[in-house]
């Protein structure tokens, strides 16, 4: 009868335990993001043309990327210093957090957008008929233009490593990458994209 009585109370105890130790983590979970939204905007909509949106970007795309920008085999001096600050439950939970944000379009240029329906389709076979990304390839609907534009240009001069996207980007002229972004930054919805 003891024996089931101090059974009882350690597993209540437990179960207690467990669950302060998860709103701990939620609250760790949040307190990280919000150090993030200075640059990359609240709940991870960004307002800076030359920051991405995290919000609904894919989780393991930005494992990925946190991990080369910690290694510095990605290099930028804010978030490779910001990066290698993070453990990997850090990271982890953080990606996990933007993932399930609502994205927002950045706007774009309609007129510049429209010209770009036409270059847009190839990018699709990787990117997704709505260029909503699938696991290492990222989401694009709705990023800053501008952002996306500086990123093409560094896959082509081979700042960026990005395997394939050395290849595609090779093959775009500056304006193929003004036009393109314009029209992937201006998706308002999932709903917008050609259907390939
Ligand atoms: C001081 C500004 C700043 C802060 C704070 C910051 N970032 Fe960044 N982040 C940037 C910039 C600028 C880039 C774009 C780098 C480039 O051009 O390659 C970026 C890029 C990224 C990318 C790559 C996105 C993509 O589409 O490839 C990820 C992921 C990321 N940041 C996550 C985070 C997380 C998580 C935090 C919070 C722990 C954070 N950042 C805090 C400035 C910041
Ligand atoms: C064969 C597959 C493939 C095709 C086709 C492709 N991409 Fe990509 N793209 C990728 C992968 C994979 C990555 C992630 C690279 C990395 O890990 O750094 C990527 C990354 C990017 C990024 C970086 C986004 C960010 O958040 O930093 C941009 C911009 C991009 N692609 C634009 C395009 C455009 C525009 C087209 C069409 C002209 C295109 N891609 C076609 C596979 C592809």
């Amino acid at each position: 009868m003891n024996n089931l009585k101090t059974i009882i109370t350690a597993s209540v105890c437990a179960a207690f335990f467990n669950l302060q130790v998860r709103a701990a983590d939620q609250e760790a979970d949040t307190n990280i993001a919000q150090t993030c939204f200075e640059c990359h905007g609240q709940e991870g909509i960004s307002n800076n043309p030359d920051i991405p949106s995290l919000a609904a970007q894919q989780p393991d795309y930005m494992i990925h990327q946190l991990k080369s920008f910690s290694a510095g085999n990605r290099n930028n001096p804010l978030m490779n210093k910001i990066a290698a600050g993070l453990s990997d439950d850090d990271i982890v939970k953080v990606t996990a957090y933007f993932a399930s944000r609502q994205p927002r379009s950045a706007g774009g240029n309609p007129v510049l957008a429209s010209a770009g329906e036409t270059d847009v389709e190839t990018c699709f076979e990787c990117h997704g008929a709505k260029a909503q990304g699938h696991r290492y390839t990222p989401r694009l609907a709705g990023q800053q233009p501008q952002y996306l534009v500086t990123q093409l240009k560094k896959f082509r001069d081979e700042s960026r490593a990005g395997g394939v996207m050395n290849l595609v980007a090779d093959d775009l002229s500056d304006e193929n990458m003004e036009v393109v972004a314009a029209y992937l930054g201006s998706f308002q919805s999932d709903e917008d994209a050609l259907t390939p």
